[in-house]
Formats: C-alpha cells, sequence, structure tokens
C-alpha cells in the first residue's frame, strides 16, 4: 500500500520543475540571457545588394544561378534613396517585438556600415553610398525597448583570402598548408567584429555559416572572448560552432520542448529572407501568430524575418503582418512577456504558458469552441477564470473530483463567442498554487461512500 502511495506522489509533478524542463545554467550566463527569455518576439531583417529581388542572397553566385559579376552589379541599385530607419524601427516596435536582428554582412561578403576594415560596403561600393547601418542603430537607441542584434556571416566567399567560393568546383586553398592566409581572413574579420563592437555595442550577435570550418579553425572560443571584452553582457547565437548561448533552429518551431534552456526559431514571413519581386507567398498573420505563440509555448522566441526592397522599403504586406502581430501583442501583452514554457500537451488543446510565479496557466486557441474547453490533470485548485485583455471573468465547473483518486477532476470552462479573438483567444487560469500536474494512466477505486 505504502508503495502504491509513493507512486501515486511521483505521478504528480510541478509543472514549473517538470520532467520536461531544462536544468538551469550557470548564473551569469542566466542573468544575460534575462532579457531574451522575456522577448519572445524579434524581427529580423535581410538588407544587401540582394534586396533589387531577382536573386537569393549570396547563394545565389556560391550556387552557380549567377555569376559573380552579375550579382555585384546589383550594388548600382542599392540605393537606399526611400529609406527610413525611424519608419522601420517604429513598426518593428509597433510589432511587439523586444529586438531586432539585422545583417550587417550576409555571405557576400557586403557591409552594411562603413568598415574599414574592407573593401566591399554601402558607402564604398553601392549607389548608396554612405552608411545605412549607423541612422538604423540610432533610431533603435533613439526609440528605446528593443535590443540590437548584428547579424555577421563568419563566410566572406567573394575575398581572396577566403577558401571556398562556389558549392562546385575546387576551393581557392587549403586552409591547412597555407595557414598564414587564413590567419589574414581571421584577422579580417576580427577587426569587422572589433569596428561593430565599438561603433555600436550590440545587444547580441547572430553569427552565421559556421558550417564551413570546426570552431578550432574559426578561433570561435576567441572570437567570443574579443566580443565580451567591449560587452561582458553581450548575447551569441549558436551558429558559432557550438560557443553561442543559445540554438537557433530555421524555418521550423519544434515539436517537443527542446533541451537547450533557450533558444528562437527564426522564420521567413514568405520564402525567402531578402526582398524577392516574385515571392508572394506571405503567411498569413494567423499562420505567424500560431508560430509565435508555438514558440512561447515551448520556452522560446520567433525571430521573423523581413526584406525591405534595394530601395528601402519595406512590402507593404510585411508591414500589413507586423501590424497585425503587434494588435495581439499589445492586447496580450501579459500573456506574452513575463511567461514561460507551458504544460505539457496533451492536458488542454490549446497552446500553454505560465506566469513567473507558476500560478497562472495562459491557454491560447485559434479557435472557437463548442460551448467549452477543458482542462484535465491540473491537480492546483482553480480559483478564477478571466479573458485576457477584457478581463471578463467566464463560469467554470470542475467534474469527477473524488476523494478517493489521485486523478483531478477534469474542469470545463464555458468560452461564449463574444469573448473572441477574431485570432488567437487567451485565457488565465488563475490557481490557488503554483501549477502542480497529474501524469498519471488514472487509478481503480479502493473507496466509496
Ligand atoms: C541560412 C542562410 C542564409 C540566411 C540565414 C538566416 O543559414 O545561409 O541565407 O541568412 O540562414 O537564418
Amino acid at each position: 500500500m505504502k508503495r502504491f502511495l509513493f507512486l501515486l506522489a511521483l505521478a504528480a509533478v510541478s509543472c514549473v520543475s517538470g520532467p520536461t524542463a531544462p536544468a538551469p545554467d550557470d548564473p551569469a550566463k542566466e542573468a544575460r540571457m534575462e532579457w531574451f527569455s522575456q522577448a519572445k518576439l524579434g524581427i529580423f531583417i535581410h538588407w544587401g545588394i540582394y534586396s533589387r529581388g531577382d536573386w537569393s542572397e549570396s547563394w545565389a553566385f556560391h550556387n552557380g544561378t549567377v555569376s559573380m559579376e552579375d550579382y555585384f552589379a546589383q550594388e548600382a541599385d542599392f540605393t537606399a534613396s526611400a529609406y527610413d530607419p525611424a519608419e522601420w524601427v517604429r513598426l518593428i516596435r509597433e510589432s511587439g517585438a523586444r529586438y531586432t536582428v539585422i545583417t550587417s554582412k550576409h555571405h557576400d561578403g557586403f557591409a552594411l556600415w562603413d568598415t574599414k576594415a574592407g573593401d566591399v560596403s554601402a558607402v564604398k561600393t553601392s549607389a548608396a553610398g554612405r552608411d545605412v547601418l549607423t541612422p538604423f542603430v540610432e533610431e533603435v537607441r533613439r526609440q528605446g525597448g528593443l535590443k540590437l542584434g548584428l547579424y555577421f556571416s563568419l563566410i566572406d566567399w567573394p575575398r581572396e583570402d577566403y577558401p571556398n567560393v562556389f558549392r562546385a568546383g575546387p576551393a581557392r586553398y587549403d586552409i591547412h598548408k597555407e595557414p598564414e592566409r587564413w590567419k589574414h581572413f581571421l584577422a579580417f574579420n576580427s577587426a569587422q567584429l572589433k569596428e561593430l563592437s565599438e561603433a555600436y555595442n550590440p545587444d547580441l550577435y547572430w553569427f552565421d555559416g559556421d558550417w564551413e570550418f570546426n570552431s578550432e579553425e574559426w578561433n570561435a572560443p576567441g572570437i567570443v572572448a574579443q566580443l565580451r571584452e567591449t560587452n561582458p553582457d553581450v548575447i551569441v547565437n549558436s551558429r558559432i560552432a557550438g560557443n553561442g548561448d543559445y540554438d537557433t533552429p530555421e524555418l521550423g518551431v519544434p515539436v517537443v520542448r527542446p533541451a537547450s534552456r533557450w533558444w528562437e526559431t527564426c522564420m521567413t514571413i514568405n520564402d525567402s529572407w531578402g526582398f524577392r519581386k516574385k515571392d508572394v507567398d506571405f503567411k498569413s498573420p494567423d499562420t505567424i501568430l500560431r508560430m509565435l505563440v508555438d514558440c512561447m509555448s515551448l520556452g522560446g522566441n520567433l525571430l521573423l524575418d523581413i526584406g525591405p526592397r534595394a530601395d528601402g522599403t519595406i512590402p507593404q504586406e510585411e508591414i500589413d503582418i507586423l501590424k497585425e502581430l503587434g494588435r495581439w501583442t499589445s492586447k496580450h501583452a501579459e500573456a506574452v512577456y513575463p511567461t514561460r514554457a507551458g504544460i505539457p500537451a496533451g492536458h488542454v488543446q490549446a497552446y500553454t504558458t505560465l506566469n513567473k510565479a507558476g500560478d497562472i496557466l495562459y491557454l491560447y486557441f485559434p479557435y472557437a469552441p463548442n460551448e467549452s474547453i477543458e482542462i484535465k490533470g491540473l491537480k492546483s485548485r482553480v480559483k478564477n477564470v478571466r479573458v485576457v485583455g477584457t478581463g471578463e471573468t467566464l463560469d467554470w465547473k470542475q467534474y469527477n473530483d473524488i476523494d478517493w483518486s489521485q486523478t483531478p477532476g477534469v474542469y470545463y470552462i464555458n468560452v461564449p463567442t463574444r469573448v473572441l479573438d477574431p485570432r488567437m483567444t487567451v485565457l488565465a487560469v488563475e490557481m490557488e498554487s503554483p501549477c502542480t500536474l497529474y501524469e498519471g494512466t488514472g487509478q481503480v477505486i479502493s473507496f466509496n461512500e
């Protein structure tokens, strides 16, 4: 009997430290990741000469779709003539994003800032003829409320001291046979990163392209150490050969909660990173909102990409999506930023998160329930249920909360049509104590009245 009761006790788990919750990391990292874990939504910006819209960013010449010459001829069309960084930042802030990441340099080596370390930049080799990164950073800092991330490609395919140029065809040289040449390239990357750190002191570096060499070959620990000399709290994404702070799955929301304590899914708004004239396959606001909430419910962030045109204008479809995200995130702010991963799937047919104290369970459902939605396996007693954004209190009932059983009764919450949000309704289920769950398989009767 004792053994039986012990097993029953095991079946009840705290929602916060449940079996799927990743272990805490070191305290310094916990502190520097704090803003990131509360940010939930970031806006990614891919902007470069590829934003003329004919070919993909950098990959077009690497894969041989166009010649290097034709690819770089796009510099003549990178005018930034209608570029309004204040408007960009206003829009990003309006979406509810708490951080933004802009491509300071993609794999083609074209730098948006006035780099002194290299010869290819918006200032030196484009029609714009000016630094287009500084005005953006200034607006981010001036308007406030956003953390600044800089995307930086470790790869710089066109450079003579970079070994690999095209996907097909031999490399220019072998870094182990010509170590000095490789060192020259690493010194160049390091000089550019020094410029970025000194000029902009970003909150986050978003590296890309690490797959071509390993950690030692990139001197990845050395790069991270260099960045932390300027800013000890700077966050670094995972694409630096295992030396980063958080995981960055691309174009797919995880199905189960990732083992990593911090992560972010990066996502295109249509099917491309940079602006493409032909790509009008925009995801709907509903689709993107579900991705955001799905990430939140699994304890991560969504980094949603936009692709401004070469003249600096943002496609109207992208503006509309960001504004609609903003409507939803501002109405439901309580259930967005201060939340953390929710409870495992199976307890309720909805996305879920928890507040910091663990005594409010948020339910997000992108559908209209027939009459009610139910929660099973919730051991903590519910004391109130309200609609987030309007505050309206809802009726609820619990069935089969039986004395002799460890299986808690099922809660049914009435959801009248009038409280539904047009895209995603959010309920706050307030409990008497921090959430604990029953995760067992049910119990047979041992006593009855
Ligand atoms: C990939 C691609 C790149 C894109 C990036 C964004 O690694 O190389 O073109 O910028 O993902 O996540």
